[in-house]
C-alpha cells in the first residue's frame, strides 16, 4: 500500500471497513504483529523490543525475555546513555537502532523508555534516562529522531507515571498537578512536540486512580489536545482492563493479542450505542495510518554493518563512563602496569539489564579480554566472589593474593541480574555482602585499589568511597562495555560521562523513601516536586555523588557567564581546557528565582552541552533556555505560567559544583485568576483593581473599620477569604455588592 494516495487515506480505508475489521484492526494478532486486512491491502507489521537493541523473536514470543532473541547490537541501556549528556551521540545510535529494526523487518522499535528514576530502588531503572525531565526529554528526542530517521517508527514509554515494578499493573500512582505536569510528563511532553513519535505506549499503571490505557484526559486531551500527538497510541503489552473504556479514551491498538475476545467486546460496544462508532474509527485509521508509514520506508534488502555498529557501541559506552573518583591521579592507568583485575563481572560482565529489553547481543567484550588487549605489564586475574552471592573463600583468598602482588588493584563489582529486572523492585542500595567484604580485603592488602561498578540502578557507595582512591561507575554498558571500561581505565578515552541520577549517601535520605512503593494499590508521591537532586538541594542534604557530576583526566576552566534575555535565554560561558589531555566537558546550566510566589526547587536543570576541547583549547559555549522551560504549572488556571522576576543562572560542571552565576530579568506571562468571594484579601490586593475596590469597601464602612485599613492588620488577614470579613463585623456593605466589586474588577 502506499502511504499518501488519496482515494487510499486511511479514512478512506476504514471506511471501507466492516465493524468487525475496524475492531480486529485495533489490536494484535499476536504477541508481535498487528492484524492484516487483506482485503483491503493492509499488511501486518512487527513491533518488537526496544529500546536499546533490536529484540525480534523469531518464534512465539514472551515480553519476559525467557525465549531467544536473533541477534542484534546491545548499545547500551538508558542508564548509561543519559550520563553521556549527549544528544548528537544518542541521535547516532538511534540511526542505528533504527537501520537494524529496518534490516530485520520491524516496523516499530518499543521504546526509548524515558520514566523519571523517583527512586533509585526502581528496578527497571537501568531502562530510564534520568532523574531529570530535561535531560530525559532532549535525550529521548534524539533517540527517537535518530530511530525514527530510518522509516522505523518509535515508541515512546511507559505513558505515565510508571516509576515503579511493585504492582506495575494495577498501581494508582497518586500525584499533584504540578509534580504530575513539571516532573512526570514534561519529558513525555517535549519528545512529543520536537521528535513526533510515530506511536506512544500507554503504561500499566493508574494515575490518579484511572488506568493510564483507558484515561481521556491523558490519552486525548493531553497527549493529542495539548501537544498536538498525530500518532497511534498502543497498550502496554497487557495494559488493557477494558477495552471499550480505553478505546473511548484514545487507546488505538492494544498489544499484544486478546484472541478476538476484546474485538467482540467492541462490536457489541458499538452495536449497543456504548461506543460511537466513529472512536473506533478514528483509532482503526491510526492505525491504517501507521502501517502504511511503515510499509511504504520498508526495505526488504535493507541490511547493516555489526561490526560499525560495534564500534558505535563502544564509543558510546566509553562516552558515558562516569569517573566518580580519582583520588592522587591513579587513573589513567599506564599501559605497561602491573595490575590485577580482580571480580568475576571482568570476566563475565552485566551488561544489560533483565525483561523485556533483554538482548541477544552480536558479541560481548568482556573487560579481562580487553585490558588484556590493550596492556603491555602484567595483567593477572582473579574472580574474587561467586555471582550468585555464596561465599567463597578460596577466590577471596587468591584475589587478596594478586591485588597484593600488584602495582594497582581494579576491583570489578556491581549487582548480579538477579538482584534487579523489569518486574519488581530492588529492597535497599547494597552491594552483595560477600563483595563488599572482598573490598576490604583487596584494600587492605593494595591501598591502589580502583572499583568499577556495573549495576542498573545506583548503589550505596557511602560505604567504601573512602577506602579507595578511584571508582569508575559504568552502569550498564552494553556489549562493547568491556572495551569502554578499558580506553577510559587507560586514558585511550578520556571519561566524559556525568550522573544522570544522584547516587544518595543512604537510602533513607532519598525523597520518595516514606513513599515507595505505596501500598493497597496506591503510592502517593509525596515529595511533590522534589524528585531526585530537587531534593536533596532543598534540603541541603549531603549526597555521595550528586546529579551532573564526573571527573575528566584533564581539568576546565570557567569565564564569566552572560544571559541575555530574549524570548529565550541565551547563556554564554568560555570554557577552556587547562590540562594537558584534551577531553569533553559537560557545561550544564541551572535555573531559578528566589523570589518566587510558588515552591520550587533551588536548582533545576535548563540547558546542556557537551564540549570537547584540545589542550589548551577555549571554546565560547551558548546554551539556550527556552521561555517553555521556565514555566510552572499554574493548577489554577491548568496552564504553564512563566512568573515575571529576577532569575538566577547557574553555570557548572555539576549541581553541587557552580562556577559562575548570572542573572536574568524576564517578563512574567499574565495569569488571569478570577476572584471570588472565597478569594483571599492577599489575593484580592494583588489585583489592583480589585484592591481599590476593597479599600473603598472599608472607607464606606466609616471610622468604625478605619483599623482594618492598617498595613498589619492586612496583612495579618491576607490570607482570610474576602466574603468572611462580613463575620467580622458591619462594613456597610453586604455579599452581593463585594461580588459586584469582584465582577467589576474579573472584567
Ligand atoms: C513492557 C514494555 C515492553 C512490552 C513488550 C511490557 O511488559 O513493560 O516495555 O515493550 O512488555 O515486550
Amino acid at each position: 500500500m502506499t502511504e499518501d494516495a488519496p482515494n487510499r487515506s486511511p479514512a478512506g480505508i476504514v471506511g471501507g471497513a466492516t465493524l468487525e475489521e475496524k475492531a480486529g484492526l485495533t489490536s494484535g494478532l499476536n504477541f508481535w504483529f498487528t492484524k492484516p486486512l487483506t482485503r483491503l491491502g493492509i499488511p501486518s507489521i512487527m513491533l518488537t523490543d526496544g529500546p536499546h537493541g533490536v529484540r525480534k523473536q523469531s518464534e512465539g514470543g514472551d515480553h519476559l525475555g525467557l525465549a531467544d532473541s536473533i541477534p542484534a547490537t546491545c548499545f547500551p541501556p538508558a542508564v548509561a546513555l543519559g550520563c553521556s549528556f549527549d544528544a548528537a551521540l544518542l541521535e547516532r545510535v538511534g540511526v542505528a537502532l533504527g537501520s537494524e529494526a529496518r534490516a530485520e523487518q520491524v516496523g516499530v522499535l518499543l521504546g526509548p523508555g524515558i520514566n523519571i528514576k523517583r527512586s533509585p530502588l526502581c528496578g527497571r531503572n537501568f531502562e530510564y534516562l534520568s532523574e531529570d525531565p530535561l535531560l530525559a526529554g532532549i535525550l529521548g528526542t534524539a533517540l527517537v529522531r535518530g530511530i525514527q530517521s530510518q522509516g522505523v517508527g518509535a515508541s515512546l514509554k511507559h505513558f505515565a507515571a510508571n516509576n515503579q515494578e511493585t504492582d506495575r499493573m494495577r498501581v494508582s500512582a497518586d500525584v499533584d498537578p504540578r509534580p504530575l505536569r513539571e516532573i512526570y510528563l514534561r519529558a513525555f511532553q517535549r519528545v512529543v512536540e520536537d521528535a513526533r513519535p510515530w506511536t506512544v505506549m500507554c503504561s500499566y499503571n493508574r494515575i490518579n486512580g484511572v488506568y493510564s490505557s483507558q484515561n481521556p484526559w491523558l490519552l486525548t486531551g493531553v497527549l493529542r489536545g495539548e501537544w498536538g500527538f498525530d500518532g497511534l497510541v498502543v497498550s502496554d503489552w497487557g495494559a488493557v482492563a477494558d477495552r471499550v473504556a480505553a478505546v473511548a479514551a484514545g487507546l488505538d491498538l492494544e498489544m499484544p493479542s486478546s484472541g478476538g475476545r476484546t474485538d467482540q467486546e467492541i462490536v457489541d460496544a458499538v452495536r449497543s450505542g456504548a461506543l460511537d462508532e466513529t472512536v473506533l474509527d478514528t483509532a482503526a485509521a491510526r492505525v491504517v495510518d501507521l502501517v502504511g508509514r511503515v510499509a511504504s520506508r520498508a526495505d526488504a534488502d535493507a541490511t547493516y554493518n555489526a561490526d560499525d555498529h560495534h564500534a558505535l557501541a563502544r564509543e558510546a559506552a566509553a562516552a558515558s563512563v562516569v569517573l566518580l573518583q580519582n583520588e592522587r591521579a591513579l587513573l589513567p592507568l599506564p599501559l605497561d602496569v602491573d595490575v590485577a583485575l580482580i571480580g568475576e563481572l571482568a570476566r563475565t560482565p552485566r551488561y544489560q539489564g533483565a525483561g523485556s529489553s533483554r538482548i541477544n547481543p552480536t558479541r560481548i567484550d568482556t573487560p579481562l579480554d580487553e585490558i588484556n588487549a590493550l596492556a603491555s605489564g602484567n595483567v593477572a586475574f582473579a574472580a574474587g566472589y561467586l555471582l550468585d552471592g555464596t561465599a567463597d573463600d578460596a577466590l577471596r583468598t587468591a584475589a587478596v593474593d594478586a591485588a597484593a602482588g600488584a602495582e594497582v588493584a581494579v576491583l570489578f563489582l556491581g549487582l548480579p541480574s538477579e538482584l534487579e529486572s523489569e518486574g519488581f523492585d530492588r529492597p535497599d542500595l547494597e552491594l552483595p555482602s560477600e563483595q563488599r567484604r572482598l573490598l576490604d580485603d583487596v584494600v587492605a592488602a593494595n591501598p591502589d585499589t580502583v572499583v568499577v561498578l556495573s549495576n542498573g540502578g545506583v548503589v550505596r557507595v557511602s560505604g567504601f568511597a573512602h577506602k579507595v582512591p578511584g571508582i569508575v561507575e559504568g552502569f550498564l554498558l552494553g556489549q562493547a562495555g568491556g572495551g569502554a571500561l578499558a580506553d577510559v581505565l587507560f586514558g585511550i578515552v578520556n571519561p566524559s560521562g556525568r550522573l544522570a541520577e544522584t547516587i544518595p549517601v543512604r537510602l533513607e535520605d532519598t525523597q520518595s523513601f516514606t513513599n515507595f512503593p505505596g501500598e493497597h494499590g496506591h503510592v502517593r508521591y509525596g515529595e511533590g516536586l522534589f524528585v531526585g537532586y530537587r531534593g536533596f538541594d532543598a534540603r541541603r542534604q549531603d549526597v555521595s555523588f550528586p546529579f551532573g557530576h564526573g571527573l575528566s583526566y584533564t581539568t576546565f576552566e570557567y569565564g564569566a557567564a552572560a544571559v541575555t534575555a530574549g524570548d529565550d535565554l541565551a547563556v554564554t560561558v568560555t570554557v577552556t581546557n587547562i590540562g594537558d589531555r584534551a577531553g569533553s566537558e559537560v557545561v550544564q546550566v541551572y535555573v531559578s528565582l528566589p523570589s518566587s510566589a510558588v515552591s520550587r526547587a533551588p536548582r533545576e536543570l535548563k540547558g546542556f552541552a557537551k564540549v570537547f576541547l584540545e589542550p589548551g583549547e577555549s571554546r565560547e559555549v551558548r546554551i539556550a533556555v527556552r521561555r517553555s522551560d521556565l514555566a510552572y504549572w499554574d493548577p489554577r488556571v491548568d496552564a504553564w505560567v512563566v512568573e515575571g522576576g529576577l532569575y538566577t543562572v547557574e553555570v557548572g560542571a555539576s549541581s553541587r559544583d557552580i562556577r559562575v552565576t548570572a542573572t536574568a530579568e524576564v517578563a512574567g506571562d499574565a495569569v488571569n485568576v478570577p476572584l471570588t468571594l472565597e478569594s483571599s484579601i492577599g489575593e484580592v490586593l494583588a489585583n489592583p483593581a480589585a484592591a481599590e475596590a476593597l479599600s473603598t469597601i472599608f472607607v464606606a464602612s466609616g471610622d468604625r473599620q478605619a483599623p482594618a485599613l492598617d498595613p498589619a492588620v492586612l496583612a495579618m488577614a491576607a490570607s482570610m477569604p474576602i466574603g468572611r470579613i462580613l463575620s467580622f463585623g458591619d462594613f456597610g456593605i453586604g455579599e452581593d455588592e463585594i461580588q459586584r466589586l469582584l465582577d467589576a474588577a474579573n472584567g
